[in-house]
């Protein structure tokens, strides 16, 4: 299997495209620490995973805590001796304009989504050099495309595109690859809280489809799947890339 013995760790995998990420590196035979702050949800993750026979162990971690994520730190190395793969997954959307928007919740969404990026890479980093590892940070088609009512959340996933390219190049030559993944919607929690907000969530739904060149939202095993990609070694000469995971999204106007 492509990644037998590597150990990854995948922030925000108690639901969603962080829980299938988990579920296919589980497949692809690495051991799997499930970090969330819903323990709940990171119990429900490794559950399935050892019903498939795999590896993997939960974790509560909350990303923008220097503390917990220290911790985390600890606990993989106690548990596995060491990492070589981090998915920096969590994150959260708060669908308002900056108008909207209380300095508050531009506060916690940047320190989650960005400052989560920023804290598990820099405590990771110096055992990551140790296996020549790899970074894949969930970012979105929102660092290219915005959309109306999502405005702090489409800073932040432009800024981890910058972190990305920033993080590339100064830990390349120490052997260590950081790419990003853009997706498009994809049938997991932001994208329907997304629905929820619009005055008719139905119709976002399936409209929400018809952005994509292929008609349809993306299903969270589709992004997963890159990312067991860009952390393997068939991805040993990509580093500091987006790599767009849509549908099409990006490739023209929707139909009217
Ligand atoms: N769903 C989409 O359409 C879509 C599209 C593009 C990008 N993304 C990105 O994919 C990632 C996952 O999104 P999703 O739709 O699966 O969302 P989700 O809400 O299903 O999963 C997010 C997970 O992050 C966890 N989390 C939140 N705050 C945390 C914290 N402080 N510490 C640790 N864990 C925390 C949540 O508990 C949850 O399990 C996000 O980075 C998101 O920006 C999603």
């Amino acid at each position: 299997m492509k990644l037998e013995n590597r150990v990854v760790v995948v922030t925000g995998s108690g639901s969603g495209i962080g829980r299938a990420c988990a579920l296919e590196f589980a497949k692809a035979g690495a051991k799997v620490v499930v970090a969330d702050l819903n323990i709940q949800g990171a119990e429900e993750t490794v559950k399935q995973i050892e019903e498939i026979k795999r590896t993997a162990i939960a974790f509560k971690t909350d990303v923008s805590n220097p503390e917990s994520v220290k911790q985390l730190v600890d606990f993989t190395l106690k548990t596995y001796s060491k990492i070589d793969a981090l998915v920096n997954n969590a994150a959260i959307q708060i669908n308002k304009t900056v108008e909207d928007t209380t300095f508050e919740e531009w506060s916690l969404q940047m320190s989650i989504n960005v400052g989560g990026v920023f804290l598990t890479s820099k405590y990771f980093l110096p055992y990551l050099r140790e296996t020549k590892g790899s970074i894949v940070n969930m970012s979105s088609v929102n660092s290219f495309f915005v959309e109306p009512m999502c405005a702090g959340y489409c800073a932040t996933k432009a800024a981890i595109v910058g972190l990305t390219k920033a993080m590339a190049i100064d830990h390349g030559h120490e052997g260590v690859r950081v790419n990003a993944i853009c997706p498009g919607y994809i049938d997991a929690g932001l994208a329907e809280g997304y629905f929820q907000v619009q005055p008719d969530p139905e119709k976002a739904r399936l409209e929400a489809g018809k952005l994509h060149a292929l008609w349809r939202i993306g299903k969270s095993e589709e992004v997963a799947r890159v990312a067991v990609f860009l952390s393997s070694d068939d991805a040993s000469f990509i580093t500091g890339s987006s790599v767009v995971v849509d549908g099409g999204f990006g490739s023209g106007l929707p139909p009217q």
